[in-house]
């Protein structure tokens, strides 16, 4: 099986704004069925104290039952694997749920093989519940030193992961960083950005294998200008969303993870012309002249990548470009 193979089985979801929910909680998760955010979801984890999470289970599997998701990614981040809770987390929701949900989300995922057994165990459920084997997608944070070495098999370790999510949280204890910030550097190193290489090499793994590319939470909840800052840099490098854990966020997030409405109408133009200059009543030209600039076959790739954001963003043209007079 190739990436590419790998890729075109999966839906692609858009994941601009990735809401993060406590399961425990009823009341905000009823808040979140009225938000619009891109996906939701409903955490077992670290927004869930140990005692809450059996409950939180049973809520979270109501919760899916009972639909009002809209288009929404319905997602479950369930117990990393090194936990007592990861195997109840995904056999009981999935077995409760998995009719209503898109993937389930696997934290602190630092080997392949983790990603293989959350594969396994949820092909297992399918078969017994005659789920569609291979429905259910894997998110797979990244969140620790391990992960990020071994973050290119993890991306390909199952066809079913569609994400790589980086956990900044606990990425900065793990490795000790001297900040209690996340999102912003590290007070005394004043030399460039300390996350580059780590974005760099999700993004890496992400866009060899076809799968998104997500950013994770900014805490400063009410600073909503920290937080188009902190998500402007991941989305200028090319990830895909970023995670929010405020309604106050979302907004900003769908803004800043789509392409500016100028773009948007560019790009569309480019592959309108791109397609007419190639075709027989353009010439059959490989390299055209829209306006001053000079497209190719490389401008066609780069406009898709920004009609696809677009379009997935239901973002309408406000500017078309036609063909000049035979
Ligand atoms: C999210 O899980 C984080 O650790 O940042
Ligand atoms: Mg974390």
């Amino acid at each position: 099986m190739t990436s590419v193979e790998s890729a075109s089985t999966r839906p692609l979801r858009p994941r601009r704004s990735c809401l993060a929910v406590p399961g425990s909680s009823q009341k905000f998760i009823d808040k979140a069925r009225t938000l619009n955010s891109d996906q939701v979801f409903l955490d077992l984890e670290d927004a869930c104290a140990p005692l809450a999470k059996p409950g939180a289970r049973k809520t979270i599997v109501a919760a899916l039952n009972e639909g009002g998701w809209g288009e929404k990614a319905r997602v479950v981040r369930v117990n990393d694997w090194t936990t007592e809770w990861t195997y109840r987390d995904v056999v009981e929701v999935v077995e409760g749920a998995g009719a209503n949900l898109d993937a389930i989300m696997l934290p602190k995922v630092q080997t392949p093989q983790q990603v293989v057994a959350l594969d396994l165990l949820l092909t297992q459920i399918e078969k017994t519940m005659g789920y569609e084997v291979g429905k259910i997608g894997i998110e797979a944070q990244i969140e620790n030193a391990l992960g990020l070495t071994n973050v290119n098999e993890i991306a390909t370790a199952s066809r079913r992961v569609e994400t790589i999510i980086f956990g900044p949280a606990d990425f900065m204890a793990s490795i000790n960083m001297k900040s209690l910030v996340v999102g912003e550097q590290p007070p005394g190193y004043d030399v460039g950005d300390a996350y580059h290489h780590i974005l760099m090499s999700i993004l890496m793994a992400a866009r060899a294998h076809d799968k998104q590319a997500i950013d994770g939470p900014y805490l400063q909840i009410k600073d909503v200008d920290g937080f188009r800052r902190v998500a402007g840099r991941s989305a200028a490098l090319g990830f895909d969303g970023k995670w929010v854990l405020h309604p106050g966020q979302i907004d900003a997030a769908n803004e800043v993870f789509s392409p500016s409405q100028e773009d948007y109408d560019h790009a569309e133009n480019i592959l309108d012309a791109y397609e007419w200059f190639t075709s027989e009543a353009g010439g059959k030209r490989g390299a055209a002249m829209l306006g001053d600039e000079m497209i190719d076959e490389a401008s066609r790739k780069m406009a898709l990548v920004i009609s696809g954001k677009g379009r997935a963003a239901g973002m309408q043209r406000s500017d078309k470009w036609t063909p000049p007079e035979a």
